[in-house]
């Protein structure tokens, strides 16, 4: 979490940096600041608690001049959300600035270390000690600040993206990272740094993305420097974005995640185009073909993901088991990372994760790499660690989802692993050709189907308005649709603070059915197929308790319709592709309930897009 942007060239490079933040606000919001050094050699640091936009408001009538600057925007680690935790931190002569990405774990001991020294600290922060311990290297081992940074780094145990000012060296920008996300942007006669591409697409299209441990110094008129943190020189790989400005602007849309949810059937289009042949009958994913004999012979299928992504990860096992009929486990990676988990040579691990940056999952593939697994990864970010890390993959291509509740990036990673599914399946003889050319024929309309439901999305907010007041609701759904319950419930948790369970639709009798009544809404996804009638006795037993019932039917269903509140027509679909259609309400849901309370739908408190500590 948090997002870091800097800048050094011949502009000015405040309204750079602002902009910027406003990009990386996704990433983290409870505080932001910027750090410039002036034409007079000052260096100046503006902090504020809150938005990117109270820093504006705060920093309004200040001397923002300079053609250096670096500039953060916080989610609170260590040391409440404050501003004299809010980064950048000037190190104890108040000549270093530095902004971090990320957690520094042994940062207790450094700083007693440092505090010994004299050292004396204003803010909670880990970062603050990182600052301090650069400065203390460099006037004690009498080094440049290069060699501070690569050697104070040498002592640090964590994850970080770092970008430090010196006063004393204003034509000159260092950054470095591990486990957090740097990409340096190649302008004209200048540089750009930044969390992800977004700050710097309007600027260049010319990117290098930081490896772990490397330090890169950044200098007007010269070549970008790279070097481990055992000062070993790099060679810098230069990539082109594919990213555009147009797909990081609202579009007219209220919120981004609106017009997220209203993108995917283009986006799904996208993710498909080249992959799903509807004229020949055939899908080909091509880190599949490439890959085939593993996934052939792999004895099982691990998936780790964390969130949304978990959820994806759990459709795809009902879809993998189903046509490929290869067992299949799916992880949080959180607790995958640290369960000593049996991982076999043989073993596929796939990781799913819209951002690729992801903490916990990019440990879980660590340490399954470091097993002999093959990894294979779903992801939506070009180029970021996750992927980076993979054996192979398919990314998701949806353009960037800014909506901190993921929605377009969902429907796409279940739309790839159904792709992938198929094509196992259809490799091992293990899906009848039939209901193989069935789906593949049903995959290309599914982006008009979901045009179908977002039809009705008037309909949807007439519905939600009515259970604005709720405390708590619950969500039920089984076979497929029973992560589409626990997506519906967590997406109204996240934007709408209002308590969400998702649960399988027959595990209701085993307690959740104790919290039955007319104040608890409860949301069942009951499309026409598997297990259809056993989900309508599960309404008629939330009836008979009085609980009102919003439910998500296959159109023209007539049994559900008596008996619910409430219904939400969705085309008929291969049972498989439901999810696709199904989770389009409970999107939808979520949003208006949220908008109607007043909430930030887009940066809902506590949250991050990208969660980059674990
Ligand atoms: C979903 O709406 C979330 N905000 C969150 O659960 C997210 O899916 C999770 O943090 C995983 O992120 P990733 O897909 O980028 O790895």
């Amino acid at each position: 979490m948090c997002g870091i942007v800097g800048y050094i060239g011949k502009r000015n490079a405040y309204p750079i940096l602002i902009k910027g933040l406003h990009r990386l606000e996704y990433r983290g919001y409870d505080s932001a600041g910027v750090a410039l050094i002036n034409e007079q050699g000052q260096l100046n640091i503006y902090k504020a608690k809150g938005k990117v936009a109270e820093l504006e408001a705060f920093a309004a009538e200040k001397d923002t001049t300079g053609q250096i600057g670096i500039a953060h925007t916080r989610w609170a680690t260590h040391g409440e959300p404050n501003t004299v935790n809010a980064h950048p931190h000037y190190s104890e002569s108040e000549r270093l600035a530095i902004i971090h990405n990320g957690i520094i774990e042994n940062y207790a001991v450094l700083k007693a270390g440092l505090m010994k020294e004299g050292y004396t600290f204003k803010s909670d922060t880990d970062t603050e000690v990182l600052v301090q311990l650069i400065e203390y290297t460099q006037v004690n081992r009498h080094v440049d600040l290069k060699t501070a940074v690569q050697l104070a780094l040498q002592q640090v145990v964590g994850a970080y993206a770092i970008a430090i000012l010196d006063k004393d060296h204003p034509d000159t920008l260092i950054a470095a990272r591990k486990g957090s996300p740097l990409v340096v942007g190649i302008g004209i006669d200048e540089y750009f740094l930044a969390s992800d591409a977004t700050p710097i697409v309007e600027y260049t299209d010319k990117v290098i993305y930081i490896e772990d441990e490397e330090v890169v110094s950044l200098q007007v008129g010269k070549e970008v420097d790279i070097t481990t943190i055992g000062n070993v020189q790099k060679t810098p790989e230069i990539k082109r974005l594919e990213l555009s400005l147009s797909q990081l602007e609202k579009g007219g849309y209220p919120h981004f995640m609106l017009k997220e949810i209203f993108e995917q059937p283009r986006t799904l289009t996208d993710s498909m185009r080249g992959r799903v042949n509807v004229r020949q009958d055939n899908i080909a994913l091509s880190g599949f073909i490439d890959n085939k004999e593993r996934f052939l012979n792999a004895k099982r299928i691990i998936i780790t993901a964390c969130g949304t992504s978990w959820h994806a990860g759990l459709i795809a096992m009902y879809a993998i088991e189903e046509f490929a009929q290869i067992p299949v486990e799916v992880e949080y990676s959180s607790e995958f990372r640290y369960r000593k988990p049996v991982i076999n040579k043989d073993d596929i691990v796939i990781a799913i994760s819209q951002s690729g940056e992801t903490a916990d999952t990019l440990a879980a593939i660590q340490l399954a790499k470091e097993k002999g697994a093959f990894i294979f990864s779903i992801c939506n970010v070009v180029g970021a660690s996750i992927p980076r890390l993979s054996d192979s993959g398919c990314y998701t291509h949806v353009g960037p989802e800014i909506g901190v509740a993921s929605t377009k990036a969902f429907t796409a990673q279940v739309t790839a692993l159904t792709m992938l599914a198929l094509c196992i399946g259809k490799e091992k003889g293990t899906i009848d050709n039939d209901q193989y050319l069935r789906i593949v024929r049903e995959l290309g309309q599914i982006p008009d189907k979901i045009q179908r439901v977002l039809g009705q999305n008037k309909h949807i907010a007439d519905v939600s308005k009515t259970f604005t007041y709720a405390q708590n609701f619950i969500y039920l759904g089984r076979g497929y649709n029973f992560p589409v319950a626990l997506e519906g419930a967590l997406k109204l948790k996240e934007i709408s603070y209002i308590h969400a369970e998702g649960y399988p639709a027959a595990e209701m009798k085993h307690g959740p059915i104790a919290l039955i009544s007319q104040e608890m809404p409860v949301v069942v996804v009951a499309p026409h197929c598997g297990t259809y009638e056993k989900v309508v006795s599960n309404i008629q037993e939330i009836k008979a308790r009085k609980g009102r019932v919003i439910a998500i039917v296959t159109a023209g269903d007539k049994l559900v319709s008596k008996i619910a509140d409430f219904t939400i027509e969705v085309p008929e679909t291969e049972e498989c592709l439901t999810p696709l259609l199904t989770v389009i309400p409970l999107q939808l849901i979520a949003y208006h309930i949220a908008v109607i309370k007043g909430c930030d739908v887009d940066q809902p408190r506590n949250l991050a897009k990208s969660v980059t500590v674990e």
